[in-house]
């Protein structure tokens, strides 16, 4: 049994079709590359695994237990989060504070939400930061909260949407250093990335979709070798 398993998802919106029939699984331990030029469906499939929009049809199970169309925060409960490919911290709230928020979605005591918080800031070599207020930050940095607020609802499945947008080649190598340590640490990754340096160097497989639909499946060799997928990043320009 996968970890997720999206089973003959259908989902389109006022006529727009994003997936007609999509399958596709994500195992326990792995980090999977998701993949596909803009529009594709990529955050859509995200919005619909974490319970932001629900299938016109199909099925999603976490730990083979049906997920599909459960409120976002019944589903992060279970184990399930993401970061959002446009950072939206709390602006008001420190550093501190802001990780903390995310602590609470699991657990209600303080002390224990404080704990968690301080263990991700130590994690992520975050600490410099911790009194700063979101507005202190960086592109890179305010990325940084965004991932840390994620694993402090102690996640067994993270999804993470666009996180190196913007962050320049050394933010882009530490990020890849802490996601490779967090998923060492027993976290399962699913990860959307435009950088083809990220994915082909995290990735232990890479799901590919467009047209509706997912075009390939593979290891980052495997993938970027296939017709398919060059083509639907280079259009029929390379015919030429
Ligand atoms: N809430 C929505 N209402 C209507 N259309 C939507 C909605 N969300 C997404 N779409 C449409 O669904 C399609 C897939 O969008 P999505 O954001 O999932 O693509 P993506 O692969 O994440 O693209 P990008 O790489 O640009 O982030 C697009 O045509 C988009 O305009
Ligand atoms: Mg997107």
């Amino acid at each position: 049994m996968a970890l997720l398993e999206v089973t003959n998802v259908k989902k389109s919106f006022k006529g727009l079709t994003v997936f007609k029939d999509l399958s596709l699984n994500v195992n326990k331990g792995e980090i999977v590359g998701l993949i596909g030029p803009n529009g594709a469906g990529k955050t859509t499939l995200f919005n619909l695994i974490t319970g932001f929009h629900k299938p016109d049809q199909g099925s999603i199970t976490f730990e083979g237990q049906a997920i599909t169309g459960l409120q976002p925060h019944l589903i992060c409960k279970k184990g399930i989060v993401r970061t959002f490919q446009i950072v939206k911290p709390f602006p008001k709230l420190t550093i501190f504070k802001n990780i903390r928020i995310g602590a609470y979605k699991l657990v209600t005591d303080k002390k224990i939400a404080e704990q968690k918080a301080n263990e991700v800031i130590r994690a992520l070599d975050f600490e410099g930061e911790k009194h700063m207020l979101p507005s202190q930050l960086t592109i890179g940095g305010l990325k940084k909260l965004e991932f840390a607020r994620a694993l402090a609802t102690y996640p067994r499945l993270l999804l993470m949407d666009e996180t190196m947008a913007g962050l320049n080649p050394t933010e882009q190598d530490a990020m890849i250093d802490m996601i490779k340590k967090i998923n060492y640490a027993g976290i399962t990754i699913f990860i959307i990335e435009h950088h083809m340096k990220v994915i082909m160097s995290l990735s232990h497989r890479v799901i590919v979709l467009n047209d509706e639909r997912k075009i390939a499946e593979g290891t980052p060799q495997e993938v970027s070798r296939n017709e398919e997928v060059l083509k639907a990043y280079l259009g029929d320009s390379r015919a030429c």
